[in-house]
């Protein structure tokens, strides 16, 4: 067989390096890693699906919607190399598949808190979910002031001849935590030297502000719905 000849970009790490030694090797990896990226991209539509189906739900019954948008993102190659290699783990398909939880992502941004928490009780009540980890930022937030409800949720994904147990990640939020959390995230990662103590003490306020409107919000939203 003809030696290889397959151009490798510097930043992959050498795992992946010398697994590309001959190009049966390296279609292997392609397919490998087509497939991960297929199983998972299966376990966010799933999830979506129900999430649909809700809204639907909803409006067949006259109910205003629980879930303003949806978004959905599978990390990028190199994003997963960064993480692995920063938590000190073996570059593999199986280490990432076992140790992140956030390889296949959803965004569920919902018009109030309460949504959040019906949202995620009708989620877990589903038999093929299974609760891997939940954390509470809207009960007890991050130290920026940034709020949500993360869970780590596993769902099979059935294909023609096996199945795969999928994690994904989903981050419940308020309109209000979004936008908070999305300029937050833009203005850091805008900023190229580290963010001043008296800055980040500022977003901070700017947060508990917004925690406070949400909560407001809320409030008349439940006094209009007594009139009702
Ligand atoms: P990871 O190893 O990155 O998962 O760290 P972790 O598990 O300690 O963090 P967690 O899973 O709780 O949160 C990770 C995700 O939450 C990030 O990728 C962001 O999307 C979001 N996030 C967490 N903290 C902040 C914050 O202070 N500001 C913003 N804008 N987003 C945040
Ligand atoms: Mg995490």
């Amino acid at each position: 067989m003809e030696k290889s000849n397959i151009h490798v970009p510097s930043p992959l790490p050498s795992i992946i390096k010398n697994s590309v030694s001959s190009q049966t090797n390296f279609y292997k990896l392609a397919m490998q890693f087509q497939q991960m990226i297929m199983v998972y991209e299966s376990g966010i539509k799933q999830i979506e699906t129900k999430l649909d189906i809700l809204n639907k739900e909803n409006k067949i019954a006259g109910r205003r919607n629980s879930i303003e948008t949806v978004k959905s993102r599978i990390k990028t190659p190199q994003s997963i190399i960064e993480k692995l290699e920063k938590k000190g783990l073996p570059i593999s398909f199986t280490s990432m598949m076992e140790n992140l939880n956030d390889i296949a992502g959803i965004r569920v941004i919902c018009p109030y808190i309460s949504d959040i928490y019906n949202i995620k009780n009708m989620l877990l009540k589903h038999p093929d979910i299974t609760l891997i980890e939940e954390k509470d930022y809207i009960k007890d937030p991050k130290e920026s002031g940034y709020r949500s409800l993360h869970l780590v949720v596993e769902i099979p994904v059935y294909l023609s001849e096996s199945t795969h147990n999928v994690k994904v990640e989903i981050q419940l939020r308020t309109i209000a935590m979004d936008f908070w959390a999305t300029l937050e995230h833009e203005l850091r990662y805008k900023t190229t030297t580290s963010v001043p103590e008296s800055v980040r003490r500022e977003l901070k306020r700017v947060a508990e502000n917004i925690a406070m409107t949400d909560k407001e919000m809320e409030e008349i939203a439940i006094e209009l719905q007594h009139l009702e």
